[in-house]
């Protein structure tokens, strides 16, 4: 197998070693300091080309919510991406990686008056519009600057997909997109007010880490009949937007099964798509990055009670949230797995919560104070989720770049 098909993280001669061209990740331990994210640029290079392959001729507007690091949005740029944005937090971001605003895809339910109206001084390409007041709200500051606006409706087919109903986005019960039956009062606004707001694209997010292609069939199915009609109503509609979702493998890394799950997804794309009169585009995160990223941790403690033995580590809930809100699992790696015997840990952060916990009577290889750990899959939905609580630092975070020695 060639090494993207193989694992970014395993071990070779006893020590954990990471990268499309895999590195030790010892060489990361010398004057560590605190919790720290290691991405490898290289991972993210060739994550976005196979998506770019996979999905021939899409735009690709990857969201950064995923994965917001600087650094790391200028490697995206430089192969070719486009960026989704939630904030103006994000434009401002977006906009110093040397994106333009022609890049920008600005999604969200809760634009505020500074953000819309920033995103309209820029003239982004696109704003992602979730519901009748925002429409109202931008046809009004479209008025007051004497302008006129492109925008895309997020359309909610309620349809479900399988993943954690945290991150499921596609159902009447979600607080995204527009419902179908109010499409018509969306038409009489939109032609009231056409010297304001141009209707250019239609958008669909179902939700996200999905693996499984179905629901999304359904959704195309049902949007599609939906677009075609607006065209004709509306002939500046020449934009579908699939939007983001497709998931990773957290519990093994079978990068040979993900390759053929990005087909299965392009096919289902492809099958249901080609027949529109339109320019497609998606808005992956996960996908392109969460591979690309471990988090190294240092144990603190080994805590052994009579009821439990808790690895007390240096990192917790505040620098990766997932396990506590998704209960999620991340797998747990040791620096390096010479001859040490087996043990049943509670793995918990530094934290004042009980939600503190990065797994659960999870078998692992003997661990002592000081010892490095690493969490696997933590480059999307990691940094960009951690926070200050309890004032601890944030994580550091580094790029580097395993094939350029
Ligand atoms: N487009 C929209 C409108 C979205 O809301 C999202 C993610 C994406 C695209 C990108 O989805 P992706 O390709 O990354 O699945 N914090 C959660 C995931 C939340 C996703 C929020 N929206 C997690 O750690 O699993």
């Amino acid at each position: 197998l060639s090494n993207d098909l193989k694992s970014y993280l395993g071990y070779q001669g006893g020590e954990l070693h990471f990268g499309l061209h895999p590195r030790p990740l010892r060489d990361f331990t010398q004057g560590y300091s605190r919790p720290t994210y290691i991405y490898d640029i290289d991972i993210i290079r060739t994550r976005f080309q196979k998506m770019k392959k996979a999905l021939n001729g899409v735009g690709i507007y990857y969201a950064m919510k995923a994965n917001s690091n600087l650094e790391l949005l200028k490697v995206l740029k430089s192969e070719g991406s486009k960026i989704d944005v939630v904030s103006g937090g994000e434009i401002d971001r977006a906009l110093q990686a040397g994106f333009t605003p022609d890049d920008i895809v600005f999604s969200g339910v809760g634009k505020t008056v500074r953000d819309l109206s920033r995103a309209m001084e820029l003239s982004i390409y696109q704003i992602n519009v979730e519901s009748i007041p925002e429409l109202l709200r931008i046809i009004e500051l479209a008025g007051a600057k004497n302008s006129k606006v492109a925008i895309a409706l997020r359309l909610n087919p309620n349809i479900s997909i399988d993943t954690h109903p945290y991150i499921a986005t596609g159902l009447h019960e979600n607080k995204f997109g527009i419902e179908l039956s109010v499409l018509p009062e969306i038409q009489k606004i939109l032609q009231t007010h056409n010297d304001r707001i141009e209707l250019r694209a239609l958008s669909l997010h179902l939700g996200s880490q999905m693996l499984e292609f179905s629901g999304l069939r359904e959704a195309l199915r049902i949007l599609k009949p939906v677009y075609k009609d607006l065209q004709i109503k509306f002939p500046s509609l020449q934009r579908f937007d699939f939007g983001g979702g497709l998931g990773i493998n957290y519990e093994t890394t079978d990068l040979f099964k993900e390759q053929q799950d990005l087909d299965s997804y392009a096919k289902v794309i492809f099958e249901e798509l080609s027949d529109l009169k339109a320019e497609l585009q998606t808005e992956p995160g996960r996908w392109i990055v969460a591979h690309a990223g471990v988090l190294l941790t240092q144990v603190q403690y080994v805590k052994e009670t009579p009821y439990r033995t808790f690895l007390v580590l240096d990192s917790g809930m505040n620098h990766l949230i997932r396990p506590a809100l998704y209960q999620a699992e991340h797998q747990i790696l040791p620096l390096n797995i010479c001859g040490s015997g087996r043990k049943a840990y509670d793995v918990v952060g530094p934290i004042c919560e009980s939600a503190d916990f990065f797994a659960k009577n999870r078998e692992l290889n003997e661990a002592q104070q000081n010892d490095f750990l690493v969490l696997a899959d933590t480059g999307a939905y990691g940094f960009s989720m951690a926070s200050v609580y309890n004032l601890q630092d944030l994580p550091e975070e580094i790029l580097f770049s395993s094939g350029s020695r």
